[in-house]
């Protein structure tokens, strides 16, 4: 590997302290190895970072790469029109090479815009292929393939058996789950209640336990997915994830738009994580997640992008603006500030994924994920404005000058190093 010397720059870290200080970071191989004013250490790489900003890399907890190539498809419908007439036929034209480009697209956004963490939901078929792009990408994942094994419409190259989707998720966490030193881990990824038996789900529980990894799926999105649910199980969407046992701290849940009080009390309690994604609840017309609800009760509550098509771009910078902004005409101007969402983009993530001692702040001994900005095309008075509210009110893909995950540059001035001709064109 090797040694990076990062100097001069404003460090945000994140840390418990919150610490904000002018100084450098020095990376040894993969990790954070001294963090401080005037290090001296001898590095292979110097990196004057005058008048930058550092930042941890973004957590995104809920993406779908295998959805890039799709934007702007469908921009006018709701969830489950979108998914039936647009998103599942195209996820079913898929083949391995479309998947891995459209993985390889997707990831290159992701980068771009400062995202080095990401909770990835695949397609039923060729998920090895997304596995392959993010092995050679760089970035960090936990990723599955999509689970679907009931009705409602689904097409038939989407359609698949119960144990085969056991199977086949089995094979690919065998494969995949801690690939290059845990920087790669699989999740199990059933779609929604409503595309899965409780025979599908009850076996997804048993094996997140047995192989100790997480469980990724959507809920309470959209008041139509919710009355089916109701329909089919007689019961609301958390509590019949409850009542299958699937309602513990592995669960990243995405969405969580419309919860009743005992619905956000079993979150609570079980210590779900959830992934807010404003941008896609707006475009689908799903609605307004209650997050200050569920900040003041001190759930988990992290950010994702959602799929390109939900959204039409992948940028943490504008999901993290949007969930300030959302809750500002509905509980007031201080409803949300910056730096509550920026720790969402940041540790939070970090600890939805339960890698909260190795990622989502920059401190000593921690995985060097991170991201240096420059914002000087703001005209502010940087000795007054707080840099965190700088970024979120502010920044963009734009501003994203260095991008580097696992102590390894994977992108310096719009040049993606790790993404070249050679690992596209394999
Ligand atoms: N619910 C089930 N599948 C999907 C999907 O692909 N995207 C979103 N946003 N919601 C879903
Ligand atoms: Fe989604």
């Amino acid at each position: 590997m090797g040694s990076l010397l990062i100097k001069n720059a404003e460090i945000i870290t994140m840390n418990e302290q919150n610490d904000i200080f002018t100084g450098d970071i020095f990376i040894k191989d993969d990790l954070i190895a001294a963090i401080g004013t005037n290090l001296q250490n001898p590095a292979e790489k110097v990196i004057d970072a005058a008048r930058r900003t550092i930042i941890p890399g973004f957590v995104q907890t809920h993406i779908h790469l295998c959805q890039t190539l799709f934007r702007g498809r469908g921009d006018d419908l709701e969830l489950l029109d979108w998914l039936k007439k647009r998103i599942w036929p195209l996820e079913a034209s898929h083949d391995g090479e479309s998947v891995y480009y459209s993985a390889m697209l997707g990831i290159g956004e992701l980068i771009q815009s400062g995202t080095t963490t990401i909770v990835d939901m695949e397609t039923v078929h060729h998920t090895d292929f997304a596995f392959q792009a993010i092995a050679a990408s760089g970035i960090r994942a936990l990723s599955g393939k999509v689970m679907m094994d009931k009705g409602f419409d689904v097409p038939a190259g989407l359609r698949e058996k119960t144990e085969t989707s056991i199977q086949e998720s089995v094979d690919l966490l065998a494969k995949w789950n801690l690939y290059d030193n845990g920087r790669i881990r699989y999740a199990f990824s059933p779609r929604f209640v409503i595309s899965c038996t409780e025979q599908l789900l009850k076996e997804v529980r048993g094996l997140s336990i047995e192989y100790d990894v997480k469980v990724h799926t959507h809920a309470s999105e959209n008041q139509e997915e919710i009355k089916i649910v109701l329909e089919e199980t007689g019961m609301r969407n958390i509590v019949y994830l409850d009542h299958l046992g699937l309602a513990n701290e592995r669960l990243i849940l995405a969405h969580c738009v419309w919860l009743d009080e005992n619905e956000k009390r079993i979150i609570k309690e079980r210590g779900i994580h959830v992934s807010h994604c404003p941008g896609s609840n707006l475009k689908l017309a799903s609605g307004v997640a209650d997050t200050k609800g569920l900040l003041d009760m001190n759930v988990s509550l992290s950010l994702g992008a959602d799929g390109a098509p939900c959204n039409n771009n992948l940028d943490m910078f504008n999901e993290m603006r949007l969930a300030a902004l959302l809750q500002k005409p509905i509980h007031g101007p201080a409803a949300m500030d910056a730096k509550t969402v920026f720790k969402m983009a940041t540790i939070g993530g970090a600890k939805a994924v339960g890698l909260e001692d190795e990622i989502g702040s920059l401190e000593i001994g921690k995985k060097a994920d991170m991201v240096i900005l420059n914002l000087n095309q703001f005209h502010t008075y940087p000795s007054e404005a707080d840099p965190i509210s700088r970024i979120v009110y502010s920044a963009g893909r734009g501003d994203v000058e260095t991008t580097i995950i696992n102590g390894k540059i994977v992108m310096e001035n719009g040049f993606m190093k790790t993404m070249n001709k050679e690992v596209i064109l394999r």
